[in-house]
């Protein structure tokens, strides 16, 4: 796949690997934090979990997929430092040498951004930017002493504005009239200072922070591709299904944001931040994984009927467990969790399953029928472009 760059070719599958390793690792330890596996060696996957969540598992996938697209060796940096930094957490009582790797990782994602700005000026790259950006503040916090629950808001900004700045990216939407693009930055800008605020006012940051994610996710259903491509072929009405829904489950957890404010654990947290980790963000992932994959390893991934059941489970799993928090139903909540963490595995074996070798004849529409042009200089990551064809 790779011929012209065999060392990106190893920096890609470097990078895959420790993002697997550091996936199971959370999923692992999310089921001991519901005691599922008590054993006495879940305890580090446990206290790490959402770390090895979100900055191992999606911090090293994202940061793989920008540097495979930027194709410059040394923004393979970014994925192998915050790939190790997970092994790090797994290895060592102390979490400082992981939070350094993942602070190296998080600044060669802004320099990638950096880089990629200075070629294609667009608003895209800027909130792309910007996720970088929070990403970089919320290791910082962290390591300055901050605990996880109030970084946790942190690694969500991290991903919704990543998420966010993709989905205008791919979904062409180029001719957005100046109120759209306004509310578009309105939105991000309320998340994004309400994150500032909680630093210092916890609870009313978090509650403004909820209000910028349901702005975004009433923007996201008024304006995304997903809403024309629901009608389109197979795999792309399958990825508009994973979107559509997952903006829903972000309109949930902004208003739990929103109402519970500053809840620091019990139930009132599990739902507020599993609504956006899982209901949003995996959604995301269901959806991007048949086009970001190949772009980072090669090859394509194929549609299969079948993609349908590993989103319904997680859809499912995600009512019971957030059903069961708000009725305080403890066994639901356990049982919500084990059949969220089943519908992730369903989904790697489903997709890596459908994965043919060789690119499709013909690429995956990510808009139903076009994307968004892409500056000279940056490598596309289309279905079957894994190679790193130029854009136009
Ligand atoms: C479906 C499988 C999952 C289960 C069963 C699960 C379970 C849990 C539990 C029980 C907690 C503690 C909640 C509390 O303190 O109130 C937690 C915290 C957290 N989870 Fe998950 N989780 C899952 C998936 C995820 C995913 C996919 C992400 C990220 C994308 C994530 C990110 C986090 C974060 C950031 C925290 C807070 C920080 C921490 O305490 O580690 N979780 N999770």
């Amino acid at each position: 796949m790779t011929g012209a760059h065999p060392p990106f070719a190893f920096a890609r599958r470097t990078a895959v690997a420790l993002s697997a390793i550091a996936g199971l690792a959370a999923l692992w330890g999310a089921l001991a934090r519901l005691g599922w596996a008590a054993d006495a060696w879940s305890a580090r996957e446990a206290l790490w979990h959402g770390a090895l969540a979100v900055l191992g598992f999606l911090g090293t996938m994202i940061a793989a997929e920008r540097a495979t697209a930027l194709g410059r060796p040394w923004a393979f940096g970014a994925p192998i430092a915050t790939g190790l930094g997970a092994i790090a957490l797994l290895a060592s009582p102390s979490p400082r040498s992981a939070q350094l790797l993942f602070l190296s990782g998080a600044l060669v994602l802004v320099a990638i951004f950096a880089v990629v700005y200075r070629l294609q000026p667009a608003l895209h790259n800027a909130v792309l930017g910007i996720g970088s950006l929070l990403w970089v503040v919320s290791i910082a916090l962290w390591f300055g002493g901050f605990p996880l629950y109030r970084v946790a808001p942190w690694w969500a900004g991290m991903l919704v504005a990543t998420i966010v700045g993709e989905r205008l990216e791919l979904s062409r939407l180029v001719g957005l009239s100046p109120r759209a693009r306004g509310s578009f930055v309105a939105g991000i800008a309320v998340h994004v200072g309400g994150l500032v605020l909680s630093v210092a006012w916890f609870g009313w940051g978090v509650r403004v922070a909820g209000l910028g994610l349901v702005a975004l996710a009433a923007w996201l259903v008024r304006h995304d591709a997903a809403r024309r491509t629901i009608h389109g072929p197979p795999l792309p009405r399958f990825m508009a299904a994973c979107l559509l829904s997952g903006y829903l489950w972000l309109a949930a957890g902004g208003a739990a944001w929103a109402w519970f404010g500053g809840v620091i654990a019990g139930p009132g947290h599990d739902a507020m931040l599993h609504a956006v980790f899982v209901g949003f963000v995996m959604s995301m992932v269901f959806a991007h994984a048949p086009v970001i994959l190949p772009a980072v390893l090669g090859g394509s991934v194929e549609y299969r009927p079948r993609f349908y059941a590993h989103l319904a489970l997680l859809h499912a799993s995600l009512v019971v467990r957030i059903l069961g928090d708000l009725v305080g139903a403890e066994e639901a909540v356990r049982w919500g969790g084990l059949l969220g963490a089943a519908a992730i595995l369903v989904f790697v074996v489903s997709t890596a399953t459908a994965r043919l070798g060789k690119p499709l004849a013909r690429p995956i529409p990510l808009d139903g029928g076009g994307r968004s042009p892409r500056h000279r200089g940056l490598r596309s990551v289309a279905p079957g472009r894994a190679d790193g064809g130029r854009a136009p």
